[in-house]
């Protein structure tokens, strides 16, 4: 049976083009999160508590929003009234940028999926730092960890991509509970390079160096796409820096399974993405002791359990989200 959303927020949201429906609802949560009644209201959807302690850090419950949902940090209390254990905000670059040209979010509704080539729109490290720094001021820091996912600003050439890392790390790791770097969108030119042994190690060990005193558990977000001896290495260079934990997985450039018709450029995510990901996510788990943090095509609880049976220790949802609306977390979470 559809639930609320699925019968009457779905239907007006999909009337709109994807990613105007996508600013309505984060323009709206934006509001919401300085409005306490309508977080009372928002509240009254938490799911149960289900604590997870991992990475030192304390989870009410082992399920989170994905990045790329609130790409420049506005609605952090509106996350967390809706229940969700941890959030992520970003990817944020050093740069502000505006990303690719529109149309770039597609709707995939029979393949329950999307397609994007948005190329990491953001404010930037600087505007969003200033934004996390306020919402502390206000008293309004949500009660569950919040991770900052970084990645490299288009116009910085590859080559110069850790300084570009670093600037972000030193705006933005006070705020956060972890920093993930993501390496692995499809959208910037070049990022997935950094997944190779080689780049990965200079970015993982300048930004180890950087941590200073109070470390915060750094994240590496992986793409679905690397072969098995790219992932054995990649997992190597992990364990040698240290690593507290990989996100796997971004979305993938595999669009086998989308008819031609309705195919696009950019990364797919959603259940097309389900079973890749969760081969990663048993590939790392059984071969390395870091702790994976699961993400794609998360539908409803069955697909949540697969990823934990695979040996995920934490759960990231996104396309899942759009499609099953905020019921998805409750529904994961009583299911635990
Ligand atoms: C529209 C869209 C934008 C995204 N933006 C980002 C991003 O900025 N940074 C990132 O690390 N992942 C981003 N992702 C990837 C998601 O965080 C997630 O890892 C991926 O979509 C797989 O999960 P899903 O199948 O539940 O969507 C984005 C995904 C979508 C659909």
């Amino acid at each position: 049976m559809k639930n609320f959303y699925e019968r009457l927020v779905r239907p007006l949201l999909f009337s709109l083009d994807a990613e105007t429906a996508h600013h309505v609802t984060m323009r709206l949560l934006g509001r919401a999160s300085r409005f306490d009644p309508a977080l009372r209201v928002l509240r009254s959807l938490q799911p149960p508590s289900k604590p997870k302690t991992l990475f030192g850090l304390n989870f009410p419950n082992p399920i989170g929003l994905a990045a790329g949902l609130d790409k420049n940090g506005i609605a952090l209390p509106a996350w967390a009234a809706l229940g969700f254990g941890f959030i992520e905000i970003g990817t944020v670059t050093a740069k502000a940028q505006p990303g690719n040209p529109k149309r770039r979010i597609f709707r995939l509704p029979e393949q329950q999926a999307l397609i994007n080539r948005l190329g990491f729109n953001n404010e930037g490290a600087d505007v969003i730092a200033n934004r996390l720094a306020a919402l502390h001021e206000s008293g309004r820091w949500p009660a569950v960890p919040v991770g900052i996912n970084i990645g490299k600003s288009k116009a910085t050439p590859l080559e110069q991509a850790t300084d570009d890392y670093l600037y972000s790390f030193r705006l933005l790791r006070d705020f956060a509970n972890y920093i993930t770097l993501n390496v692995s969108s499809p959208n910037t030119p070049g990022l997935r390079e950094l997944q190779e042994p080689e780049k990965l190690s200079d970015l993982l060990s300048a930004i180890g160096k950087e941590a200073g005193t109070v470390r915060k558990p750094l994240i590496v977000k992986i793409s679905p796409d690397l072969a098995a001896a790219e992932l054995k290495d990649l997992l190597a260079v992990c364990e040698e820096n240290g690593l507290s934990g990989i996100i796997a997985t971004n979305t993938t450039l595999d669009h086998a399974s989308i008819p031609p018709r309705l195919d696009q450029a950019g990364g797919l995510s959603g259940a097309p993405l389900r079973n890749k990901s969760t081969t990663l996510v048993r590939e790392i788990a059984a071969r390395s002791t870091i702790p994976v943090i699961a993400s794609g095509g998360i539908f409803d609880a069955e697909s949540a359990r697969e990823k934990f049976q695979a040996g995920a220790q934490l759960l990231q949802l996104y396309t899942g989200l759009i499609y099953r609306g905020p019921q998805l977390l409750r529904e994961i979470v009583d299911s635990l």
